[in-house]
Parts: C-alpha cells; sequence; structure tokens
C-alpha cells in the first residue's frame, strides 16, 4: 500500500492569521468612475485597459481551488465592475462546483445586474452587494462620475430579488459634506425591504482620490445620528472577523451594518487576500505591490499553491492599524484593481 503523504498545515501569516477569504478581480474596466475610486480626469473613458492581460478562465479555476486547498472558504468576485466580464456565468459556475467552497459572493455596481441576475443565479451564485452611494438622483450622477442612473441600480436590486437573491447588502461609502445628507434618504427607503444597508467609512485607498480625514464621517457619528431617528440595538458578528459591525431596528424593521476601518480598524482578524484581474496577489487593501502569480499558475495548482503558501507566511500587515504613522506606506495600489 502506497504511504499517502500527510496534507501540510494550513499556512499562518506572521500575526498568526490564517487565510480564509479570497477576494478576486475580474476585471478592472469599469462603466462608472466614482471621484474616490476612478475620477475620470485619472482614469479617462479611453485609459486603454488591456484585457489580454486577465487571467483566463481555467487560471482563475486554479488559483481558486490553490487558495481553497490552503484554507480558502469564501470568494467575493469583484473589479472594476465585474459584470463587464463576458460570459461571467460560466466562470460563476465552474466556481461553484469547487468542494470546499461554501460561500461565492458578487460586489457590484449594479447597473448591469438586471439582465444577469438570473444567469448569475441560475450558475450558482448565492450572495450580490450592490454599491449604492445615494438615492436622490443627481447626487447618484455626481457620485459616479455623471455614469450612473439610480434607475438602472434599483431595477438591478429588484431584479435580483426576483432571481432569488435574498438579504442583498447595499454599501454606501460615506463623505462628509457629500452625500451624508443620502444616509437617511436611503434607510427610509431600505429599512423594512430586507436588503441590509452598511455604511462604509471613506478610505485613503489608492493614489488618486485626494482623501483627506476631514471627509470621513466616523461611525460612531452616524450610528448615534440614524439612532435618534430610529432606535439602534448591537447584533453579535455572524462570523468571527465579519467585517461590518450589525445593529438591528429596534422596531424591527432590519438590519444596518458600519465598516469602520478608519475610525476601528479591524487587521487583527483580517484573512482576506485579493488577487487583480492580472493575477497579482496583495495582501492588503492598502498594499503598494502585488506578487505576480502567473509564473506559479503556468505551471499548475501545485505551484500556485506553493507560491500563495509562502507568501501568506511572509504577511504582515495590518495598514488600517498603523494609519499615518511611522512604517505605514504611503503608496497604495488603486481600489479599481483590487475591488474594495
Ligand atoms: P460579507 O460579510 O462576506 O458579506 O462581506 P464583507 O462585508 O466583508 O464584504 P464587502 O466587500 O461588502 O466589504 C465592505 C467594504 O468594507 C468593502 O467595500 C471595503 O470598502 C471594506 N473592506 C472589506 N474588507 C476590508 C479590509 O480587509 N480592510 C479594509 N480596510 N476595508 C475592507
Ligand atoms: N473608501 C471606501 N470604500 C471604497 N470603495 C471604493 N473606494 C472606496 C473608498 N475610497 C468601495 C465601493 C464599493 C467597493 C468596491 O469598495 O463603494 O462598495
Ligand atoms: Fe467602478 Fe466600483 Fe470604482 Fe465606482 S467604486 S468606479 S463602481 S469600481
Ligand atoms: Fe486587512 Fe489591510 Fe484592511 Fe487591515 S488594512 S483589515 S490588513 S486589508
Amino acid at each position: 500500500m502506497s504511504a499517502v503523504p500527510a496534507p501540510s498545515p494550513l499556512p499562518l501569516d506572521l500575526r498568526g492569521r490564517p487565510l480564509r477569504d479570497l477576494r478576486l478581480s475580474v476585471i478592472e474596466a469599469c462603466n462608472f468612475r466614482c471621484p474616490y475610486c476612478m475620477p475620470a480626469d485619472r482614469v479617462p473613458d479611453d485609459y486603454g485597459f488591456d484585457s489580454a492581460s486577465r487571467l483566463s478562465f481555467d487560471e482563475i479555476e486554479t488559483l481558486v481551488r490553490g487558495c481553497v486547498a490552503l484554507g480558502v472558504s469564501k470568494l467575493r468576485l469583484t473589479g472594476g465592475e465585474p459584470l463587464l466580464r463576458k460570459r461571467l456565468p460560466l466562470l460563476v459556475e465552474r466556481l461553484a462546483a469547487i468542494d470546499g467552497l461554501d460561500d461565492i459572493a458578487l460586489t457590484t455596481n449594479g447597473s448591469l445586474l438586471a439582465a444577469q441576475a438570473r444567469a448569475l443565479r441560475d450558475a450558482g451564485l448565492r450572495r450580490i452587494t450592490v454599491s449604492l452611494d445615494a438615492l436622490d438622483p443627481q447626487r447618484f450622477s455626481q457620485m459616479t462620475g455623471g455614469r450612473g442612473d439610480i434607475a438602472d441600480v434599483l431595477a438591478g436590486i429588484e431584479a435580483a430579488q426576483a432571481a432569488g437573491f435574498s438579504s442583498i447588502k447595499l454599501n454606501c461609502v460615506v463623505e462628509r459634506g457629500i452625500n451624508d445628507d443620502q444616509v437617511l434618504p436611503l434607510l427610509e427607503h431600505f429599512r423594512g425591504s430586507g436588503h441590509v444597508l452598511r455604511f462604509i467609512e471613506y478610505m485613503d485607498v489608492g493614489t488618486c482620490n485626494g482623501w483627506v480625514r476631514d471627509r470621513v464621517v466616523p461611525s460612531a457619528e452616524l450610528r448615534d445620528r440614524i439612532a435618534e431617528r430610529w432606535p439602534l440595538r448591537a447584533l453579535e458578528a455572524n462570523y468571527r472577523g465579519e467585517v461590518a459591525s450589525r445593529y438591528a431596528f429596534a422596531d424591527g424593521q432590519g438590519e444596518v451594518g458600519f465598516v469602520s476601518s478608519v475610525s476601528e480598524p479591524f487587521c487583527g482578524d483580517c484573512h482576506r487576500a485579493r488577487v487583480s484581474a492580472d493575477g497579482k496577489l496583495y495582501t492588503c487593501l492598502f498594499a503598494g505591490d502585488g506578487h505576480d502569480l502567473g509564473p506559479a499558475l503556468a505551471q499548475g495548482e501545485s505551484a500556485l499553491r506553493d507560491r500563495v503558501a509562502t507568501l501568506w507566511t511572509h504577511r504582515g500587515d495590518r495598514y488600517s492599524e498603523l494609519r499615518g504613522a511611522r512604517g505605514a506606506s504611503r503608496r497604495h495600489v488603486e481600489m479599481y484593481l483590487i475591488g474594495g
């Protein structure tokens, strides 16, 4: 009888954190130009993204299988705008068939969702998050660099619900003096709908959004503002390391979440690796450089696994805890390359 090799232990990073979540960008292009992510003056319409550099579906499948063998059980597909990637449902179908992957989610700007929600659902996608920074049509247009129509996004959310997606998460990045007046109208609209609004502190990701701390509305302040109108009760996290802190409306009309990466960093439980559409692994949302997985991927799953395990065991990132301090990197990958 031939001896079966003992499975290697799952890698831990330098802070003892396992690798559990993979956030994979399938495309860096986007049809919006949100000023906090991809301002049009820095990334014009004819910017010339190189579709040839994107990982193929075969490479993506190898990557995800390799990461699952290292402990990943959650996958989030991101962009740019992932629904711009051709034949995305086919990719979802292939990934949904991977044993050990318990959860596949997608983050989208929602503009193309109405046409694709059903195919994505049929392909095995089970969770959708839609970015939504304003309800007012003019403000929504401004928040998307003049590209987005709120009606399309609302239609996308409805279509997703009709296709069977429930508890859709709606992410709103809040900037003081820009869209913080949209918080209560958004809640008014979605409270009681079964969808979950989450308010995200404006972050200093990337290099082109001219971030200033004064524009961050700390979640504690926002929570107080909301609770004045609708009393809130704190909820337990759904799982260890959950990014959003959750609150229930005391009147039973659902819940609201806050992602407070600036005022209350959560690096201690960060189990997330990000891979850009061109196959570079980033060990932090704020990393300056990615690690090219291309050569390892070309050799197959085992080489890929070794490469990712080595990178993970050297990881020490905790940018949000260091923000502003000496030793915190100033060079950050652009948000649209790794999808948040
Ligand atoms: P689930 O709990 O699985 O639904 O997902 P999530 O809440 O982790 O996912 P989502 O992508 O919706 O995260 C919400 C926002 O939090 C993202 O858009 C990012 O802006 C921010 N975020 C997510 N992960 C991190 C992280 O590791 N570090 C920081 N600083 N921000 C993060
Ligand atoms: N600060 C906070 N969140 C951001 N996102 C993009 N840029 C920023 C930023 N500067 C969020 C988007 C979306 C996800 C992809 O990342 O709103 O929900
Ligand atoms: Fe596109 Fe999302 Fe960036 Fe807006 S935040 S420009 S929708 S990738
Ligand atoms: Fe993880 Fe980096 Fe975000 Fe900290 S700042 S939670 S290490 S991605």
